[in-house]
């Protein structure tokens, strides 16, 4: 089945009693045990909900995996796939990973005992250089937030798979539309839900995606036992956006490659960031193994100063935090998303005070340009 199929069908039957064609939100915390020791397979609601095990074989379907798990926000997933870990073990992380991401493993996890080593996954003689006897894991962002930096899925999974290491990527940027990174043979795909697969920026969610029948194990486990599970009234939410997703993905690309030729000439903007700009140092490889460079582009404009002129200057890029809605948003990392990234690190990979992240949505693609043209007007 092809995508656009999948992402409508995909994990979703009529509804026995009625036939209804939409899985129903089952909002219940609990299922009636016919007689003592007897049930249909249903016990407690945050251990198996229908509304949640329809979205999770749906984005199973959409990653080419075998199991999904959800999680009530993309940080929950992440805290969810570290506990697959234990004191002692090394995990080696991107170094421009997700602020949030960032802030779980050096102000919580790390108290646990876990140690992390921050690299830019980009080069892989750095990741095969940053291995030693007690690395475990591998948790790979690409393309980095909000640098859009790219990491080599296959060589990363060469080189795991040779030093026996668990890997991991967050694919929140290009949604499982525009990459599948199980299919490069990484072990477990992320995504902050709220981002793109819901993409109407009314839901906060996360999943974890997984082939492998040991991970999935455990991922359950884990996922009834912390029971960061999500309500089934936000994955009916997320399952009616998941069926517009392959159009969504595609409206967004649009937008973006068409702002991004038009940037790219622009004397006021002195660097871009984009997968689909030939400037981007990864250009091939970002054609290789995504099939679309996405909606997230990163400006340099120079200064503070400029960055909040441009900010304020725009009228229908509303100023906040998140990406991957329907609607164009617009972000200063620094003073918002990577606050709690040290200077040091955010200078080692170029996130300075003048970067601002533009989340291209499906709006018209002239008016969107005509807000941007008036902020950089402003400066
Ligand atoms: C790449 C990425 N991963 C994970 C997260 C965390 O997701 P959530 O905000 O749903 O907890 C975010 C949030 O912005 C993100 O951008």
């Amino acid at each position: 089945m092809k995508f656009a199929t999948k992402q409508i069908h995909a994990g979703q039957h009529p509804e026995e009693t009625t036939g209804a064609v939409i899985t129903p939100i089952f909002q219940t915390s609990t299922y009636s045990n016919g007689k003592l020791g007897e049930t249909k397979g249903f016990d407690y609601g945050r251990t198996i909900n229908p509304t949640r095990s329809a979205l999770q074989n749906n984005l199973a379907a959409l990653e080419n995996g075998k199991y999904g798990f959800c999680f009530s926000s993309g940080m929950a997933a992440v805290q969810a796939v570290i506990t697959l870990f234990k004191p002692g073990d090394h995990i080696i992380c991107t170094d421009n990973v997700y602020g949030g991401t960032y802030r779980l493993f050096e102000q919580i996890i790390k108290n646990y005992g876990l140690e992390f080593s921050y690299v830019n996954t980009s080069d892989i003689n750095e990741t095969k250089k940053a291995i030693k006897n007690n690395t475990k894991f591998i948790y790979v962002e690409t393309p980095t937030n909000p640098m859009l930096n790219i990491t080599d899925l296959s060589s990363l999974n060469s080189l795991a798979k040779e030093k026996k290491i668990l890997t991991c990527v967050d694919n929140t940027f290009m949604s499982p539309y525009f990459q599948n990174p199980l299919d490069f043979g990484v072990d477990i795909v992320l995504h902050s839900s709220t981002k793109y697969i819901n993409g109407h920026s009314d839901v906060i969610g996360g999943c974890l995606i997984t082939s492998d029948d040991k991970i999935a194990e455990q991922l359950k486990f884990i996922q009834n036992s912390a029971g960061a599970v999500p309500a089934p009234f936000d994955c009916w939410l997320i399952m009616r956006s998941t069926k517009t997703l392959a159009q969504r993905m595609k409206a967004h690309n649009e937008n973006a490659v068409a702002i991004c030729r038009t940037l790219e000439k622009d004397k006021r903007i002195s660097k871009i960031y984009y997968p689909g700009s030939e400037s981007h140092p990864q250009f091939e490889l970002a054609k290789k193994q995504m099939r679309g460079s996405g909606g997230i582009i990163s400006i340099e404009l120079g200064s503070y100063d400029k960055a909040v002129a441009f900010c304020n200057g725009l009228k229908i890029f509303q100023i906040a935090e998140s990406l991957g809605g329907v609607e164009s948003l617009v972000c200063h990392p620094v003073s918002m998303t990577h606050g709690s990234v040290p200077k040091e690190l955010r200078d080692k990979f170029g996130l300075t005070d003048g970067l601002v992240r533009l989340s291209v949505g499906i709006e018209d693609g002239e008016d969107l340009m005509e807000d941007i043209n008036n902020a950089l007007s402003k400066l």
